[in-house]
C-alpha cells in the first residue's frame, strides 16, 4: 500500500541539511530479499529503526532513485541485517549500484526465505506493511516475523566515517554517592 505525505516546509540548504544530519550516529543496515528469479538482492540504509512493539514494526526510508527498493517491494518481504564492524566490505558491496552486489557475500535462508547475510549482529525478518511516499524518499513500515541477535559489534556510521560504539568508563562513586544507603 503506497500513500503520499503531505509535506510543506520552507525551502532549507542541502548544505545545511546534510551537514546537521552528519552529526547524528546512526547504525548501518542491509535490507535484503530476491528478485523474481530467487536471486538475492538489496541496499544498505542508515534509516533503519524500531517503530513499535505491539505489534512489533520497524521501518525505514529509500531514495526514490533506488534500483533494488522496486524489486524488494515486488516480494513484499525483507530480512533487515544489522552490520557489524566486521563487515565493512558487505557495506560496501551493497551500498554500490549494480547487478553483482552479493559477489562473496554468504548468507542462509530465513524461514521467509529472505537472505540472512551471516556473522550479522542481528537479524529481523519482515514483511512490508505500508509504504508512504515522503519528499524523495519513500518511508516503509515492515511487520516483524522473527528476529534474533547473531554475534559482534554493530557497524556505526557518522559524518561519512564508519566507527564503532565504545561505553565511557563507568565514573568511581562520589564520596556522596557511597555514603548514601
Ligand atoms: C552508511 C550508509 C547509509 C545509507 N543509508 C541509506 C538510506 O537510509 N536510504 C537510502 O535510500 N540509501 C541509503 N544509502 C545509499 C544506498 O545504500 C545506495 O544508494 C545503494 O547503492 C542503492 O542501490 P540501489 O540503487 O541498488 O538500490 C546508504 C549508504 C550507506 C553507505
Amino acid at each position: 500500500m503506497t500513500a503520499a505525505a503531505t509535506v510543506s516546509a520552507p525551502a532549507v540548504d542541502p548544505g545545511a541539511y546534510r551537514q546537521v544530519f552528519g552529526l547524528l550516529p546512526t547504525g548501518v543496515v542491509a535490507v535484503t530479499g530476491l528478485d523474481i528469479n530467487g536471486k538475492p538482492a538489496g541496499l544498505v540504509v542508515g534509516t533503519f529503526q524500531s517503530l513499535s512493539l505491539e505489534p512489533a514494526l520497524v521501518t525505514f526510508c529509500v531514495d526514490k532513485s533506488s534500483s533494488t527498493w522496486p524489486v524488494l517491494r515486488s516480494l513484499g518481504r525483507f530480512t533487515a541485517n544489522i552490520l557489524s564492524t566486521d563487515q565493512l566490505n558487505v557495506c560496501r558491496s551493497l551500498s554500490r549500484k549494480g547487478e553483482e552486489k552479493f559477489q562473496g557475500i554468504h548468507y542462509a535462508d530465513s524461514a521467509l526465505g529472505t537472505p540472512r547475510i551471516l556473522n550479522s549482529t542481528a537479524w529481523i525478518d519482515c514483511e512490508v506493511l505500508s509504504e508512504v511516499v515522503a519528499g524523495d524518499h519513500y518511508m516503509i513500515v515492515g511487520a516483524v516475523k522473527a528476529m534474533q541477535a547473531g554475534t559482534g559489534e554493530a557497524l556505526v556510521f557518522r559524518g561519512g566515517k564508519f566507527g564503532e560504539f565504545h561505553q565511557w568508563p563507568v565514573p568511581a562513586p562520589t564520596a556522596t554517592e557511597s555514603a548514601q544507603p
